[in-house]
Parts: C-alpha cells; sequence; structure tokens
C-alpha cells in the first residue's frame, strides 16, 4: 500500500509568486513543495499542478489509492462539478485549500462545488494551510 499524499493544484496555481503576491503571497509552489518535504521528510509527495480539468481528474483518480490528498483547485473550486463528481469517487481523506480567504473575496468565490466531497477545507492560512492539511492527513494515518 503506498504512503504518498498526493498534493494537486489546478489552474493558474503555477504563477504562484508573481500572481498577485498581496493576496496569494510570495512563495513559489516550488517553494510550497520544499516547505511540505522539509516539514514531513518521511511522507511521499507526489506534487503536481495542471491548469487542464481532465488531467486533474486524472490526478484525483490516481490518488484512489493513496494515503489522502489535499487539493487547491484555484478558479476550479467555484465551478468544477466534475472535479466534485471525481473527488467524491475517491475514498481517501481528502482536504481543500486555498492560500487567500476566499469568503473575503469577490461573491463568486465564496463557493465551493467541491467542498461537499472532501473531508476539511483551509482557507486564509497561505502556505501555511498546505502543511496542516498533510498534518490533518498524517493524523488521520494514525487513526486519530
Ligand atoms: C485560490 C482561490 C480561488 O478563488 C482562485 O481562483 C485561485 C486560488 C486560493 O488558493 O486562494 O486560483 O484557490
Amino acid at each position: 500500500m503506498p504512503a504518498d499524499v498526493f498534493v494537486l493544484n489546478g489552474v493558474n496555481l503555477r504563477t504562484l509568486g508573481q500572481r498577485r503576491p498581496e493576496v496569494y503571497g510570495t512563495l513559489t509552489l516550488n517553494d510550497i513543495e520544499i516547505l511540505l518535504k522539509d516539514a514531513f521528510p518521511a511522507m511521499e509527495f507526489q506534487f503536481r499542478q495542471t491548469d487542464y480539468e481532465g488531467e486533474m481528474v486524472g490526478f484525483i483518480r490516481e490518488a484512489a489509492e493513496s494515503g489522502g490528498l489535499v487539493i487547491n483547485p484555484g478558479a476550479w473550486t467555484h465551478y468544477s462539478y466534475a472535479l466534485h463528481d471525481a473527488l467524491e469517487a475517491v475514498l481517501v481523506p481528502k482536504v481543500e485549500v486555498h492560500l487567500s480567504n476566499v469568503h473575503v473575496r469577490e461573491g463568486w468565490r465564496r463557493h465551493s462545488v467541491v467542498s461537499p466531497a472532501v473531508d476539511a477545507v483551509i482557507a486564509g492560512m497561505g502556505a501555511e494551510g498546505y502543511r496542516a492539511a498533510v498534518a490533518y492527513l498524517q493524523s488521520r494515518r494514525h487513526g486519530s
């Protein structure tokens, strides 16, 4: 049984670091990957990003045999029923993460169509939210 944790980043997250740093912070996606690997040296990470919704569905399905998944779907959060359905079909612990606090931003960002298909949601903690999400998956694996 693979112990991997999947960390999946959706549309436009490749530009992290340059894209609206006042909202999303100055760390790049690569910085976040390093931060997680340093914080959880015993864990194996599958750290991915895609701007293609179908490819993200494939990543989610791949995570079906894993120790759990963290997903920041980017703007897909707000309208992708395809990602909702893909997440719903995968029975591992799942955490939705947003760097920004989507609830204090534009009205359309306040609703997530994927949240009903995950176990937990984190928003507004920046990169720290990813670390908290992985800590949660770790605690689920140890049965707490
Ligand atoms: C985001 C919030 C989304 O509304 C936005 O479209 C993103 C990033 C976040 O991490 O805060 O691309 O998911």
